[in-house]
């Protein structure tokens, strides 16, 4: 990787703009680069962040761009895609988002780009698959943000209900970005102490656990429902992911990772935890799932298998 921190953004919408404005507050790169479909929003998007600049944490380059800037990057983002009606689910968006992720990833590698794709574009674990086979990549190399809202989400809600700190809340949601993802409760830890055992001694009641978990599944929807899409949330989890790519974090994330039997499934990306540094995905982490959780595990991949196979294969 060469020293200049580059990245382009496909995709100019509430996502990638989000993504894109809070690094103006944490710093972290040193050249943004704006693509979108519609060249004009890319170029006033790129001017409004510019002028908040004298302001922002550090100086950099932003500006709009196209598909040739990628060369020399070292992640593209894309967040490009349809927004999701309140009446339709992730999955629902699978044919239309499959059309435009060919199209950028195409456009992306016939610059010589050979860098992290990261895509947050929905439903995320399909179009991670797609971004892999179209860039024909290494699979560690596209990475798809996954579960890791949710898992934010999830230890947003178990801080303000036990009242720890998030940073003390060491839980996973894992499988699909979407309806079929579950929480391995057996593994959650709230610093060092089993959360179970925790529970138990504050005779809190285990029914808590489903309606968080429940609260989290449909925050997206609640949120859609609301105010038509949602956008902070994942753009600060964007801005998370890319720096632990470009600051070789080897840092623990829930990502949609390609399977190579970790969990007994190969070939489809799905949220994992998984130890993310400047090579892109290092090592899928390998938690003991009991037996319910691994079904859980097995019925997001069946989901996320017919979604790939309709999408590209
Ligand atoms: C979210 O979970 C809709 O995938 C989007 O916020």
């Amino acid at each position: 990787m060469n020293e200049k921190r580059k990245i382009v953004l496909v995709g100019t919408g509430s996502v990638g703009m989000s993504m894109a404005y809070s690094f103006m507050t944490t710093g972290g790169l040193d050249e943004l680069v704006l693509i979108d479909v519609n060249k004009e929003k890319a170029i006033g998007e790129a001017m409004d962040l510019q002028h908040g600049l004298p302001y922002a944490r550090h100086n950099m380059v932003i500006k709009a761009g196209e598909y040739s800037d990628c060369k020399g990057a070292q992640i593209v983002v894309i967040t490009a895609g349809v927004t999701q009606r309140p009446d339709e689910t992730r999955l629902d968006l699978t044919a239309r988002d499959t059309v435009i992720l060919k199209d950028v990833t195409e456009n992306v590698m016939k610059s010589g780009f050979d860098g992290i794709i990261v895509v947050a574009s929905n439903p995320v674990d399909g179009m991670a698959y797609v971004a892999q086979k179209v860039s024909g990549l290494p699979s560690h190399r596209v990475i798809g943000t996954g579960t890791l809202l949710d898992t934010a989400r999830l230890r947003f809600m178990m801080s303000e209900y036990l009242t720890v700190s998030t940073s003390n809340i060491h839980a996973y949601i894992m499988g699909e970005h979407g309806d079929t993802s579950f929480v391995p409760w057996n593994n959650a830890y709230i610093g060092c102490k089993p959360l179970l055992e925790l529970l138990d001694e504050k005779k809190r009641d285990l029914s808590d656990l489903h309606d968080i978990y429940t609260q989290v599944q449909q925050a997206g929807y609640e949120i859609v429902k609301r105010k038509h899409s949602t956008y902070y949330g994942i753009g600060l989890s964007l801005n998370r992911l890319v720096q632990a790519i470009l600051n070789d974090d080897n840092i623990i994330l829930t990502v949609s990772a390609y399977q190579n039997g970790e969990y007994g499934h190969e070939g489809l990306y799905i949220g994992v935890p998984a130890v993310i540094n400047r090579e892109g995905v290092r090592e899928i982490i390998k938690i003991d799932l009991n037996e319910v959780d691994q079904a859980k595990f097995d019925k997001s991949c069946e989901t996320l298998k017919e979604i790939n196979q309709n999408a590209i294969d």
